[in-house]
């Protein structure tokens, strides 16, 4: 049976009570927590680093799962693994040298991602299949909260999730953008098993309540 992950991105969080959202987001259900980084220059929005990172670290007991949207991406992955991050992940273009960004990552003890935007094939997987943890999907481009989850994204899923299991390891399948109760089921059925999404829990009034109704249509 598929252990199912629900990831809410702090970037729809209230930034100004960020401490208190992080905690009622995981007293609600949540099973980590989707940490976006931008950096004005990959993409067009900029947010937080390692030190926000590590101001929450010890607010929660499950994984911080650490997107990075900046270029060039090796030298802040050190100081995100030393602020508690589990999980880093990037955008291949963003580095100039995948497998070495790939190793950096687990000789600094975290899980590596490798990052898919809606345009970028998933070939980049061929030659690294063995050193990643994670392979998480775009199904808005980067930047921003609260955008429409594009449809082509489904069939990105199904065959990212063939690979996976074509590799016979155990690889998290995460899919972000867009994702709220009316398409997890269908993301889930397309093949993922980890779901980021920001708007649709952080705009909720009850967080236990939308964690919940999202859990139940995994079940269904
Ligand atoms: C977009 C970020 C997402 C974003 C998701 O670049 O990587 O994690 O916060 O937000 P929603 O769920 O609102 O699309
Ligand atoms: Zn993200």
């Amino acid at each position: 049976m598929t252990t199912y992950r629900i990831a809410p991105s702090i970037l729809s969080a209230d930034f100004a009570r960020l401490g208190e959202e992080v905690q009622r987001v995981v007293d609600a259900g949540a099973d980590m927590i989707h940490f976006d980084v931008m950096d004005n220059h990959y993409v067009p929005n900029l947010t937080i680093g390692p030190m926000v990172c590590q101001a929450i670290r010890p607010l929660v007991q499950v994984p911080i799962d650490v997107h990075l949207m900046v270029k060039p991406v090796d030298r802040i992955i050190p100081d995100f693994a030393k602020a508690g991050a589990n999980i880093i992940s990037f955008h291949p273009e963003a580095s100039e040298h995948i497998d070495r960004s790939l190793q950096l990552i687990h000789d600094n003890g975290c899980k590596a991602g490798l990052v898919f935007n809606p345009a970028t094939p998933l070939d980049y997987l061929l030659h690294v299949m063995d050193k990643i943890d994670l392979v998480l999907i775009m199904s808005v481009n980067p930047g921003f909260g609260g955008q429409s989850f594009i449809p082509h994204a489904l069939k990105k899923i199904e065959a990212a999730r063939q690979l996976i299991d074509q590799s016979g390891r155990d690889i998290m399948l995460e899919v972000d953008g867009g994702v709220h109760i009316d398409n997890i089921a269908d993301i889930a059925r397309a093949g993922a098993d980890t779901f980021v999404s920001g708007s649709a829990i952080f705009g909720h009034a009850d967080y236990r309540t939308i964690i919940s109704d999202m859990r139940r249509q995994l079940a269904s």
